[in-house]
This record gives C-alpha cells, sequence and structure tokens, in this order.
C-alpha cells in the first residue's frame, strides 16, 4: 500500500474542561478523498486547525509527505504543499476575483510584499491565477468584485486561491 501523504497521530486538544480532539488517529493517502462529519462543536474545525498548523495540538504529532511539521507554522506547512479554506471566508471583499486569486499565488512565492500594481502585470502570476480561475469555474468572473459574488462562488474562489499553491493535499474546512 502507498504511504500516507498526510498523517495525525493521536492528537489532543482541549479548551479548559472541554476536549475537543481525543487521540485522533487519521491516514491520507495520496488520491483519498475523506469527509470529517459530525454535529455544531464536534470538533472538525478544531482539527483542521491542528492539521494546518493554527493551532498546536497539546499532544500528538501531524506527519506531512514524509516529515513531522507538528511544529512548522501555518506558512510553512502551506508551502510544504498543505493547502485549505476555511469555514469563515477571510477574502478581501473589494478585491476582483482575479486580484485575490493573484495573491495567492504571490504568497506561493513567497515574495512579502510587492506593490498590487506591478503584481498585477506579472504573466507568470497571472496565468497561475487564471488556471486556477478556470479549474474552479469561474474565469468568466475575473473581473467581479468579490463582494458581488454568491456564497457558493466565494467558496469556489477560496478553493481557487488555495491551487494556486499546487496542494499536495487539500483540506475545506464546509466547502
Ligand atoms: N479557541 C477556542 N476556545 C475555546 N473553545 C473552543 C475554541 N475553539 C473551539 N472551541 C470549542 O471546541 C468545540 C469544537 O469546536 P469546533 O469549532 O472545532 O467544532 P466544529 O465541529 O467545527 O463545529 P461547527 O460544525 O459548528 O463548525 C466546541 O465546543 C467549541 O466551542
Ligand atoms: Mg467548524
Amino acid at each position: 500500500m502507498t504511504e500516507p501523504l498526510l498523517q495525525t497521530r493521536a492528537i489532543c486538544k482541549s479548551f479548559g474542561a472541554l476536549q475537543a480532539s481525543k487521540d485522533v488517529t487519521l491516514d491520507l493517502r495520496p488520491g483519498e478523498i475523506h469527509a470529517l462529519i459530525g454535529p455544531n462543536g464536534a470538533g472538525k474545525s478544531t482539527l483542521i486547525a491542528q492539521i494546518s498548523g493554527a493551532l498546536s495540538p497539546d499532544s500528538g504529532q501531524v506527519i506531512f509527505d514524509g516529515r513531522d511539521v507538528t511544529a512548522l507554522s501555518t506558512t510553512a506547512r502551506a508551502r510544504a504543499g498543505l493547502g485549505r479554506t476555511f469555514q469563515i471566508s477571510a477574502l478581501p471583499m473589494e478585491f476582483t476575483v482575479l486580484q485575490n486569486v493573484v495573491l495567492g499565488a504571490l504568497g506561493q512565492r513567497g515574495r512579502a510584499f510587492r506593490f498590487f500594481g506591478n503584481v498585477m502585470r506579472d504573466k507568470a502570476l497571472l496565468a497561475r491565477a487564471e488556471d486556477a480561475l478556470e479549474q474552479v469555474g469561474l474565469a468568466e468572473f475575473r473581473s467581479f468584485v468579490t463582494a458581488e459574488l454568491s456564497h457558493g462562488q466565494r467558496r469556489q474562489l477560496e478553493v481557487a486561491v488555495a491551487l494556486t499553491l499546487s496542494p499536495k493535499a487539500f483540506l475545506m474546512d464546509e466547502p
């Protein structure tokens, strides 16, 4: 059997007296799709946060692509190929669809900051962004302001932003 791309080993996380994750062990192999289901407050977002690095587990490990990433930041994990989308969208609403995706593509390159005008003329970034928009079916909305999109389209846009990282594994919180 192929080696898992992503593993959690006995992850535990408590908030005071509330244990949100208890010994969560899972394997994700290349090409697999898993859904995590549970009622409100079951601990789904908390688990995703620990896998992506936004929260540290109290104990246990996250192994990604052959290495222990438990101590790595969200940025380092994203650069290593762990993509994610959020339960509550964090996209700047005043930017156009294309601008939002280009910003995502910029993060993949690891540039700290460049003026937006220059970024939007960068052919390689634009190509990567257009490709991601094509993949999620939003190409024709590229010039729309993000606020004009429906809720569902914003979720698609989040996926496009994450795809610019060419993730090896992809976590979606309530897509
Ligand atoms: N930062 C925090 N501090 C304290 N308690 C928290 C924190 N984050 C989550 N919790 C609690 O941990 C439990 C799990 O929450 P979590 O958001 O992971 O659930 P969920 O399965 O994603 O729920 P939903 O379906 O509503 O998104 C809940 O009881 C929640 O109130
Ligand atoms: Mg949640």
